[in-house]
């Protein structure tokens, strides 16, 4: 049985108070009883408060995105070992953000994720289609092409702390959430391929996180598929009611 893993990507969103508010709240909620794995990704400045407040939490957390080299002249970048430093656990890589606002190419993704893995840093990597690519009928193809470059060049080993996160871009912040049959087919889709490049006792162990207007009321249907082993929340998971609701969804 693989265990459920909701993890809460807050973007660009809470300053210094926003954080403490926020992960106060969610510690409430989140305790030894809680079924599901669960990880907050706050912004980079409000990573160290983070660590502190979650020392005596089981909630982990992780960074948004990362650089892929250790160290030098790369103004405004943060690297792995400055993650390492505040007590990261995950770091989510290849948001579809990163991929269209920023100009970062499966080649720089898979980078990322060797530096990551190296660092002992556990990657969240996102692939999805847009709706385009959805209408014409190559989201497979897409998701292939993602996951085959994002993956290139690493071992089982390196990977076993690996989370997958579908993504459909056409479901982000719009409200439009893929259908639970949608979303299963894709995630059955991504272990069949992961099978194939690695080996299907990995496949079977890998969790799949469905992302892209999560929310209470629909979370519940989506985490019952066979292959969604849990979320990635953009928007409901600012609030800790709606957030508890999804973990306790679970
Ligand atoms: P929303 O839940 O706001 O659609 O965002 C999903 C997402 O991008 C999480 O990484």
């Amino acid at each position: 049985m693989r265990k459920k893993v909701i993890a809460g990507n807050w973007k660009m969103n809470n300053d210094l108070n926003g954080t403490v508010s926020l992960i106060s709240e969610l510690k409430k909620g989140v305790t030894e009883l809680t079924k599901a794995e669960v990880i907050v990704c706050p912004p980079f400045t409000s990573l160290e408060t983070a660590q502190t407040l979650l020392k005596d939490s089981i909630i982990k957390f992780g960074a948004q995105n990362m650089y892929f080299e250790e160290s030098g002249a790369f103004t405004g970048e943060i690297s792995p070992s400055m993650l390492k430093s505040v007590g990261c656990e995950y770091v989510v890589l290849g948001h579809s953000e990163r991929r269209t606002i920023f100009g970062e190419t499966d080649q720089i993704i898979n980078k990322k994720i060797k530096a990551a893995v190296k660092h002992g840093l556990k990657p969240i990597f996102c692939i999805g289609e847009t709706l385009e690519e959805r209408e014409k009928g190559i989201t497979f193809e897409i998701c292939e092409r993602q996951i085959r470059f994002g993956l290139e060049g690493l071992t089982e080993a390196e990977l076993s702390d690996l989370i997958i996160a579908y993504e459909p871009v056409w479901a982000i912040g719009t409200g439009k959430t893929a259908t639970n049959e949608q979303a299963q087919e894709v995630h059955a889709f991504i272990r069949g391929l992961v099978s194939k490049l690695l080996s299907e006792t990995f496949a079977q162990k890998l969790v799949i996180q469905y992302g892209g207007s999560v929310k209470p009321e629909n979370a519940k249907e989506l985490l019952a598929q066979t292959d969604i082993d849990g979320a990635l929340v953009g928007g409901a998971c600012l609030k800790a009611d709606s957030f508890l609701k999804i973990i306790e969804s679970v």
